[in-house]
């Protein structure tokens, strides 16, 4: 299918970005679903630290995702029924996750997911690969990046919120470490789509961002919709 995905707005971009936000505040001020992408992958590290899966077997990866069932509801993230939201924000969880995210068959199990999610529901789908590799036909694509110091104080502010005990300077490491393998990665490497919008959040706050967005995500709605003048009559 080339034609252009109504349904679909997709948000990709590094760790710290504010993606998140982002993405949940729009899903909102359109009433669509919102498709935390990184939740999944989140999830199913947690199955593999709680089944003491080893991280370095493919093999074992990959089994362990299909074997097991990760659902998102009502902003809720459910591993086999249960609910993992708070515990798939861990320290520990964020560091395993690129293990998951390196494994084709884990990807492959979720991109199956996050489409299976969007026949159902109209959605704000963010992550790191849903432009250029899960919803290519996506209507309207954007790419959230910030200053690394920008994204390294909100992720600290994160942790210190959910009173995990963390050094700004190990936060910034980790974040830089994360990014550069999700962008170096073979499968589904993160970087903005030749289509996407990139947008900067540096300095600006949740609602200037999501303004930015969501008028450009109106205003394609209404191009697309509105009636194309006939040719040649
Ligand atoms: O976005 P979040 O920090 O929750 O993502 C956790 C990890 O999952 C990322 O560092 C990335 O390696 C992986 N991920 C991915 N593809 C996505 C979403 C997340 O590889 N679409």
């Amino acid at each position: 299918m080339n034609q252009p995905v109504l349904r679909v707005v997709t948000i990709d971009g590094p760790a710290g970005a504010g993606k998140s936000s982002v993405a949940r505040s729009l899903a909102g001020r359109l009433g669509w679903r919102l498709l935390d992408t990184g939740a999944m992958y989140r999830a199913v590290t947690w199955a593999a630290l709680r089944d003491h899966t080893d991280l370095t077997c493919d093999e074992a990866l990959g089994t362990l995702a299909e074997r097991v069932s990760v659902r998102l509801a009502n902003g809720s993230v459910y591993l086999d029924g249960e609910d993992v939201t708070g515990r798939i924000r861990s320290v520990e969880v964020t560091r395993a996750s690129r293990y998951l995210a390196d494994n084709p068959r884990v990807r492959a199990r979720l991109v199956r997911w996050q489409r299976d999610f969007a026949d159902d529901h109209e959605v704000v789908a963010e992550g790191r690969d849903q432009g250029t590799v899960v919803f290519p036909h996506a209507f309207c694509k954007f790419f959230l990046t910030a200053s690394l110091a920008a994204r390294g104080e909100r992720r600290f502010a994160e942790f210190q919120a959910r009173g995990e005990a963390i050094d700004y300077e190990t936060v910034l490491g980790d974040l830089e470490r994360r990014d550069r393998h999700d962008e170096a990665r073979a499968i589904a490497p993160m970087r903005p789509a030749a289509d996407a919008i990139v947008v900067d959040s540096t300095g600006l706050s949740l609602d200037e961002v999501v303004n930015q967005i969501e008028r450009s995500v109106r205003l394609r709605l209404d191009a697309l919709m509105s009636p194309q003048p006939a040719v040649g009559r």
